[in-house]
């Protein structure tokens, strides 16, 4: 078992995040044990409840199913949540619970966030991409018709339960899809300045036969790395106010082909994976890097054998980055790398994108 702590400048904001393998049977006790009052709502993926269901134990009274999908982190779940957490009677002292992906962490969250003006909630990673991404950091939103993620609030959870054993269950497509959130720190992680050298990219090279096999013991370390990566950026910038928006790379390009394509076509995964290929582009063309660096990362990148992202009409992508909450005074902001590891902001209008 590892634990993990995510320290941020108001202390009472800080948490712990578990990363085990235990039997799942015993992962609901360890959860109550955090909760402050009596009651609690549990938020679970659909798919997750079919599969885990009778061994985590909650009734389900407790439950509010959510279906699987991006699309299901709609105003109207939102609403169905509150006011199924207002009819149960959860109080300040009480909680809500995630157990699901990134689409239930967040819309829970955000729930969590907004219930009486914000109640604890726990992030019960079920997904490789939560357990690397979306259930540390207290990002919390729902999607709107304009883009996704446009509606929602900082809001970190009380603590993080890592269980390993999901992740043998996971689809192919799905695991892939976190192994693209994966390899994003490999690009970033000089840029994250974390007081540990992990010298991530070494692990990832010499682990890729053991990372797609899903060797627990791997993943093991593979999550411990990326979280304590993640944790370094979000506490020296919580709200991302600059440091943090290093965690968007490859999501410039990737949340504009997720909106293009309604998100139906690629996965969030697939889509940064394509975000990170053209950022590298984007830089050598800009003089940033030279092609050799361009060469390192995808063959990095073509290892995973990630879904390719053909092409779409650069006018509709444009539409959409503008949309996008990192777009800034007319000028889109991308994230782009300038070294081996190393990435910078770099604010760009529409004629130097196209
Ligand atoms: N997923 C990017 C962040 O948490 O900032």
């Amino acid at each position: 078992m590892i634990n993990l702590e995510v320290k941020i400048s108001e202390k009472e904001k800080s948490y712990p995040i578990i990363i085990e393998q235990d039997k799942i049977e015993n992962l609901k006790s360890k959860i109550l044990k955090n909760i402050r009052g009596q009651k609690f709502l549990v938020i679970i993926s659909q798919q997750v409840d079919k599969l885990y269901g009778h061994l985590l134990g909650f009734s389900k009274e407790e439950k509010f199913v959510l279906k699987d999908g991006e699309k299901e982190k709609n105003l109207n779940n939102y609403k169905k949540i509150l006011e199924k957490a207002l009819k149960m009677g959860l109080t300040r002292k009480d909680a809500i619970i995630a157990i699901g992906g990134g689409v239930v962490g967040d819309i829970a969250g955000f729930a969590a966030g907004t219930y009486m003006r914000g109640i604890d909630y726990i992030q019960v990673p079920t997904t490789l991409l939560a357990c690397v991404d979306s259930s540390v950091g207290g990002k919390t939103a729902i999607n709107s018709l304009f883009g996704k993620n446009l509606v929602g609030c900082f809001y970190q959870p009380k603590s993080v339960f890592i269980n390993l054993n999901f992740l043998k269950t996971l689809d192919e497509r799905q695991y892939k899809t976190g192994l693209g959130e994966v390899v994003k720190y490999v690009f970033i992680e000089k840029s994250c300045k974390c007081s540990e050298e992990l010298n991530f990219t070494n692990f990832i090279t010499e682990h890729t036969d053991k990372i797609i096999a899903r060797n627990l013991q791997t993943l093991e370390s593979l999550i411990e790395m990326c979280l304590k990566l993640k944790s370094s950026v979000v506490e020296q910038d919580e709200k991302e106010l600059g440091l943090r928006k290093i965690l968007n790379f490859g999501h410039t390009y990737g949340h504009a082909v997720e909106q293009v394509t309604k998100y139906r076509k690629y996965t969030h995964g697939e889509a940064v994976v394509g975000g990170i290929r053209f950022a590298f582009a984007l830089a050598e063309k800009r003089g940033l890097i030279d092609k050799n660096y361009r060469f390192f990362a995808n063959d990095i990148l073509d290892k995973y054998n990630f879904k390719q992202i053909q092409e779409l009409p650069i006018s509709k992508i444009i539409a959409a980055m503008k949309m996008d909450k990192k777009a800034e005074f007319g000028k889109i902001s991308f994230i782009l790398p300038t070294d081996y590891s190393t990435v910078e902001e770099v604010l760009l209008n529409e004629d130097e994108i196209s």
